[in-house]
Protein backbone atom coordinates (compact mmCIF):
# COMPACT_ATOMS: atom_id res chain seq x y z
CA UNK A 1 0.00 0.00 0.00
CA UNK A 2 1.51 3.27 -0.93
CA UNK A 3 1.78 6.26 1.98
CA UNK A 4 -1.27 8.27 0.58
CA UNK A 5 -3.17 4.76 0.91
CA UNK A 6 -2.18 3.75 4.39
CA UNK A 7 -3.36 8.20 5.77
CA UNK A 8 -6.78 7.39 3.89
CA UNK A 9 -7.70 4.14 5.35
CA UNK A 10 -6.56 5.55 8.72
CA UNK A 11 -8.19 8.51 8.70
CA UNK A 12 -11.43 6.67 7.16
CA UNK A 13 -11.91 4.87 10.31
CA UNK A 14 -15.00 4.38 11.61
CA UNK A 15 -16.42 1.86 14.06
CA UNK A 16 -19.03 -0.32 12.04
CA UNK A 17 -21.45 -2.00 14.24
CA UNK A 18 -24.24 -3.12 11.18
CA UNK A 19 -23.36 -5.44 9.08
CA UNK A 20 -24.43 -7.31 5.80
CA UNK A 21 -24.77 -11.06 5.94
CA UNK A 22 -21.61 -11.95 3.24
CA UNK A 23 -19.18 -13.94 4.31
CA UNK A 24 -15.47 -12.66 4.52
CA UNK A 25 -13.35 -15.12 2.40
CA UNK A 26 -10.86 -16.41 3.74
CA UNK A 27 -8.09 -15.37 1.35
CA UNK A 28 -8.94 -12.03 2.72
CA UNK A 29 -9.09 -13.09 6.58
CA UNK A 30 -5.43 -14.69 6.03
CA UNK A 31 -4.54 -11.36 3.85
CA UNK A 32 -5.23 -8.81 6.75
CA UNK A 33 -3.79 -11.21 9.29
CA UNK A 34 -0.34 -11.80 7.40
CA UNK A 35 -0.17 -7.65 7.20
CA UNK A 36 -1.78 -7.89 10.92
CA UNK A 37 1.63 -10.00 12.25
CA UNK A 38 3.85 -7.59 10.69
CA UNK A 39 3.61 -5.41 13.94
CA UNK A 40 6.28 -5.16 15.90
CA UNK A 41 6.64 -7.22 18.81
CA UNK A 42 8.35 -6.86 22.07
CA UNK A 43 10.94 -9.44 21.52
CA UNK A 44 10.18 -10.69 18.55
CA UNK A 45 8.41 -13.12 20.59
CA UNK A 46 4.69 -12.59 19.25
CA UNK A 47 3.63 -13.43 22.31
CA UNK A 48 -0.16 -13.56 21.32
CA UNK A 49 -2.95 -15.43 19.88
CA UNK A 50 -5.13 -14.76 17.40
CA UNK A 51 -8.75 -16.63 17.45
CA UNK A 52 -11.11 -16.08 14.41
CA UNK A 53 -14.74 -17.38 15.10
CA UNK A 54 -17.44 -17.71 12.39
CA UNK A 55 -19.42 -20.52 13.79
CA UNK A 56 -22.21 -18.89 14.37
CA UNK A 57 -23.02 -21.68 17.33
CA UNK A 58 -19.77 -20.25 19.05
CA UNK A 59 -21.11 -16.37 18.40
CA UNK A 60 -24.58 -17.49 20.06
CA UNK A 61 -22.58 -18.25 23.12
CA UNK A 62 -20.54 -15.37 23.33
CA UNK A 63 -23.27 -13.02 22.99
CA UNK A 64 -23.95 -13.04 26.42
CA UNK A 65 -20.26 -12.15 27.80
CA UNK A 66 -20.22 -9.35 24.87
CA UNK A 67 -23.31 -7.99 26.63
CA UNK A 68 -25.68 -9.21 23.59
CA UNK A 69 -24.23 -6.72 21.56
CA UNK A 70 -25.75 -7.56 17.98
CA UNK A 71 -22.22 -6.83 16.37
CA UNK A 72 -21.28 -10.11 17.42
CA UNK A 73 -23.88 -12.13 16.05
CA UNK A 74 -24.41 -9.62 12.88
CA UNK A 75 -21.02 -9.36 11.75
CA UNK A 76 -19.76 -12.91 9.89
CA UNK A 77 -16.08 -13.04 12.05
CA UNK A 78 -15.42 -12.24 15.50
CA UNK A 79 -11.19 -11.95 16.22
CA UNK A 80 -9.89 -12.18 19.72
CA UNK A 81 -6.98 -11.01 20.20
CA UNK A 82 -5.62 -12.54 22.97
CA UNK A 83 -2.30 -11.86 25.50
CA UNK A 84 -0.24 -15.61 25.36
CA UNK A 85 2.80 -16.09 26.79
CA UNK A 86 1.63 -20.59 26.87
CA UNK A 87 3.11 -21.74 23.60
CA UNK A 88 6.44 -19.66 24.72
CA UNK A 89 6.87 -21.10 28.05
CA UNK A 90 6.14 -24.62 26.25
CA UNK A 91 8.96 -24.12 23.85
CA UNK A 92 11.24 -22.62 27.08
CA UNK A 93 10.52 -26.05 29.05
CA UNK A 94 10.85 -28.21 25.69
CA UNK A 95 14.39 -26.68 25.16
CA UNK A 96 15.26 -26.81 28.86
CA UNK A 97 15.39 -22.80 29.10
CA UNK A 98 14.75 -21.38 32.56
CA UNK A 99 11.75 -19.15 32.19
CA UNK A 100 10.37 -15.89 34.26
CA UNK A 101 7.04 -15.39 32.26
CA UNK A 102 4.07 -16.42 34.67
CA UNK A 103 3.83 -12.75 35.97
CA UNK A 104 2.43 -9.45 35.75
CA UNK A 105 5.01 -7.93 33.59
CA UNK A 106 4.60 -10.82 31.05
CA UNK A 107 1.11 -9.91 30.63
CA UNK A 108 1.17 -6.58 30.25
CA UNK A 109 4.12 -7.13 27.73
CA UNK A 110 1.99 -10.07 25.84
CA UNK A 111 -1.30 -7.25 25.82
CA UNK A 112 1.05 -5.06 24.10
CA UNK A 113 1.67 -7.35 21.18
CA UNK A 114 -1.79 -8.21 20.78
CA UNK A 115 -2.90 -5.27 20.68
CA UNK A 116 -0.51 -3.74 18.39
CA UNK A 117 -1.63 -6.74 15.82
CA UNK A 118 -5.44 -5.95 16.61
CA UNK A 119 -4.94 -2.13 15.77
CA UNK A 120 -2.74 -3.00 12.26
CA UNK A 121 -5.43 -6.31 11.75
CA UNK A 122 -8.23 -3.59 11.66
CA UNK A 123 -6.34 -1.07 9.33
CA UNK A 124 -5.65 -3.87 6.86
CA UNK A 125 -9.00 -4.94 7.08
CA UNK A 126 -10.32 -1.71 6.42
CA UNK A 127 -8.14 -0.58 3.67
CA UNK A 128 -10.33 -3.81 2.10
CA UNK A 129 -13.87 -1.86 2.52
CA UNK A 130 -14.26 -4.10 5.39
CA UNK A 131 -15.41 -2.75 8.47
CA UNK A 132 -14.79 -3.19 12.40
CA UNK A 133 -15.79 -2.41 15.59
CA UNK A 134 -13.73 -3.28 18.99
CA UNK A 135 -15.74 -4.48 22.04
CA UNK A 136 -14.66 -4.05 25.15
CA UNK A 137 -16.36 -6.66 26.32
CA UNK A 138 -13.63 -8.68 25.35
CA UNK A 139 -11.30 -7.90 28.70
CA UNK A 140 -14.74 -6.90 30.89
CA UNK A 141 -15.49 -10.58 30.41
CA UNK A 142 -12.11 -12.27 29.55
CA UNK A 143 -13.23 -15.41 32.24
CA UNK A 144 -16.57 -16.20 30.31
CA UNK A 145 -14.86 -15.69 26.93
CA UNK A 146 -11.79 -17.57 28.15
CA UNK A 147 -14.00 -20.36 29.18
CA UNK A 148 -15.95 -20.70 25.67
CA UNK A 149 -12.70 -20.38 23.70
CA UNK A 150 -10.97 -23.05 25.24
CA UNK A 151 -7.79 -21.13 26.51
CA UNK A 152 -5.38 -22.90 28.49
CA UNK A 153 -3.13 -21.14 31.40
CA UNK A 154 -1.28 -18.08 30.55
CA UNK A 155 -3.79 -17.14 27.96
CA UNK A 156 -5.81 -14.13 28.36
CA UNK A 157 -8.53 -12.33 25.87
CA UNK A 158 -7.84 -8.46 25.22
CA UNK A 159 -8.70 -7.07 22.62
CA UNK A 160 -11.58 -7.90 20.17
CA UNK A 161 -13.73 -6.70 17.31
CA UNK A 162 -16.20 -8.01 14.81
CA UNK A 163 -15.52 -7.96 11.14
CA UNK A 164 -17.54 -7.71 8.22
CA UNK A 165 -19.25 -5.93 5.20
CA UNK A 166 -20.19 -2.41 6.41
CA UNK A 167 -24.14 -1.95 5.96
CA UNK A 168 -23.66 1.49 7.20
CA UNK A 169 -21.71 4.38 6.29
CA UNK A 170 -21.81 6.61 9.64
CA UNK A 171 -20.37 9.96 10.24
CA UNK A 172 -16.25 10.03 10.90
CA UNK A 173 -16.89 10.43 15.22
CA UNK A 174 -14.69 13.73 16.58
CA UNK A 175 -11.66 13.46 18.26
CA UNK A 176 -9.94 15.84 21.14
CA UNK A 177 -7.82 18.48 19.18
CA UNK A 178 -4.35 17.27 18.54
CA UNK A 179 -3.24 20.36 20.71
CA UNK A 180 -4.91 19.04 24.34
CA UNK A 181 -3.31 15.09 23.56
CA UNK A 182 0.14 16.44 23.02
CA UNK A 183 3.22 17.16 25.08
CA UNK A 184 6.33 18.31 23.85
CA UNK A 185 9.62 17.05 25.25
CA UNK A 186 7.83 16.38 29.13
CA UNK A 187 4.36 16.50 30.14
CA UNK A 188 2.81 19.77 30.63
CA UNK A 189 0.03 20.32 33.50
CA UNK A 190 -3.10 21.71 32.77
CA UNK A 191 -5.40 24.70 33.59
CA UNK A 192 -9.18 23.96 34.84
CA UNK A 193 -9.39 26.53 31.64
CA UNK A 194 -7.40 24.32 29.49
CA UNK A 195 -9.01 21.84 30.53
CA UNK A 196 -12.53 22.88 29.64
CA UNK A 197 -11.42 24.11 26.47
CA UNK A 198 -10.16 21.09 25.50
CA UNK A 199 -13.37 19.16 25.88
CA UNK A 200 -15.67 22.27 25.33
CA UNK A 201 -16.80 20.89 21.50
CA UNK A 202 -16.99 17.08 23.09
CA UNK A 203 -19.26 18.31 25.70
CA UNK A 204 -22.04 19.59 22.86
CA UNK A 205 -21.08 16.88 20.90
CA UNK A 206 -21.07 14.04 22.90
CA UNK A 207 -24.43 15.28 24.91
CA UNK A 208 -26.30 15.94 21.45
CA UNK A 209 -24.97 12.12 20.46
CA UNK A 210 -25.87 10.51 23.30
CA UNK A 211 -29.56 12.03 23.42
CA UNK A 212 -30.52 10.99 20.41
CA UNK A 213 -30.29 7.62 21.36
CA UNK A 214 -33.63 6.77 23.54
CA UNK A 215 -32.81 3.99 25.79
CA UNK A 216 -29.77 6.32 27.16
CA UNK A 217 -31.42 9.63 27.17
CA UNK A 218 -34.20 7.59 29.53
CA UNK A 219 -31.31 6.50 32.08
CA UNK A 220 -29.79 9.93 32.08
CA UNK A 221 -33.18 11.66 32.79
CA UNK A 222 -33.55 8.77 35.29
CA UNK A 223 -29.70 9.24 37.13
CA UNK A 224 -30.34 12.96 36.97
CA UNK A 225 -27.37 13.53 35.05
CA UNK A 226 -26.56 17.40 33.74
CA UNK A 227 -23.93 17.45 31.38
CA UNK A 228 -21.41 15.17 29.44
CA UNK A 229 -18.67 14.54 32.49
CA UNK A 230 -21.57 13.04 34.36
CA UNK A 231 -23.01 10.74 31.73
CA UNK A 232 -19.82 9.21 31.87
CA UNK A 233 -19.74 8.16 34.97
CA UNK A 234 -23.26 8.18 36.50
CA UNK A 235 -24.36 5.97 33.36
CA UNK A 236 -21.64 4.40 31.31
CA UNK A 237 -18.77 3.51 33.46
CA UNK A 238 -19.80 3.74 37.10
CA UNK A 239 -16.68 3.20 39.81
CA UNK A 240 -18.53 0.45 41.06
CA UNK A 241 -19.20 -1.48 37.61
CA UNK A 242 -15.28 -0.74 36.62
CA UNK A 243 -14.35 -1.83 40.63
CA UNK A 244 -16.62 -5.37 39.73
CA UNK A 245 -14.72 -5.61 36.75
CA UNK A 246 -11.63 -5.21 38.10
CA UNK A 247 -11.53 -7.58 40.67
CA UNK A 248 -12.80 -9.69 37.99
CA UNK A 249 -9.64 -9.55 35.57
CA UNK A 250 -7.45 -9.63 38.23
CA UNK A 251 -8.87 -12.97 39.63
CA UNK A 252 -8.74 -14.47 35.89
CA UNK A 253 -4.63 -13.07 35.56
CA UNK A 254 -3.81 -15.09 39.10
CA UNK A 255 -6.19 -17.98 37.77
CA UNK A 256 -4.16 -17.81 34.04
CA UNK A 257 -0.75 -17.71 35.87
CA UNK A 258 0.03 -14.22 35.36
CA UNK A 259 0.55 -13.33 39.17
CA UNK A 260 3.38 -14.84 40.62
CA UNK A 261 5.09 -12.10 41.77
CA UNK A 262 6.17 -13.21 44.65
CA UNK A 263 9.95 -11.24 46.37
CA UNK A 264 12.49 -13.49 46.25
CA UNK A 265 15.09 -11.20 47.36
C1 LIG B 1 -10.85 -0.86 23.60
C2 LIG B 1 -12.12 -0.42 22.92
C3 LIG B 1 -13.33 -0.96 23.34
C4 LIG B 1 -14.51 -0.61 22.69
N1 LIG B 1 -15.67 -1.22 23.08
C5 LIG B 1 -16.80 -0.97 22.40
C6 LIG B 1 -17.97 -1.71 22.70
O1 LIG B 1 -17.99 -2.57 23.58
N2 LIG B 1 -19.08 -1.46 21.96
C7 LIG B 1 -19.10 -0.53 20.95
O2 LIG B 1 -20.14 -0.36 20.32
N3 LIG B 1 -17.97 0.17 20.62
C8 LIG B 1 -16.84 -0.04 21.32
N4 LIG B 1 -15.68 0.62 20.97
C9 LIG B 1 -15.67 1.57 19.87
C10 LIG B 1 -15.64 3.02 20.38
O3 LIG B 1 -16.89 3.37 20.92
C11 LIG B 1 -15.29 3.92 19.20
O4 LIG B 1 -14.01 3.60 18.72
C12 LIG B 1 -15.30 5.40 19.60
O5 LIG B 1 -16.59 5.80 19.99
C13 LIG B 1 -14.86 6.28 18.44
O6 LIG B 1 -15.69 6.03 17.32
P1 LIG B 1 -15.06 5.56 15.92
O7 LIG B 1 -14.32 4.29 16.17
O8 LIG B 1 -16.26 5.35 15.01
O9 LIG B 1 -14.19 6.65 15.45
C14 LIG B 1 -14.49 0.32 21.62
C15 LIG B 1 -13.27 0.85 21.22
C16 LIG B 1 -12.10 0.50 21.85
C17 LIG B 1 -10.79 1.06 21.37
Amino acid sequence: MSEGAILDAISKHRSIRSYKPDPVSEDLIQEVLEAGIRASSSGNMQTYSIIVTRERALRERLSKPHFHQNMVLDAPVLITFCADFHRMRRWLELRNAPDGFDNFMSFMVATIDAVLVSQNVALAAESHGLGICYMGSTLASCDEIGDILELPGNVVPVAGFSLGWPDEAPELRDRLPLGGLLHYETYQSYSDERVLEIYKDRELDGWKRYMAHPELRRRVEEAGVENLAQLYTKVKYSRDSHQAFSRRVLKYLESQEFMNQEDDS
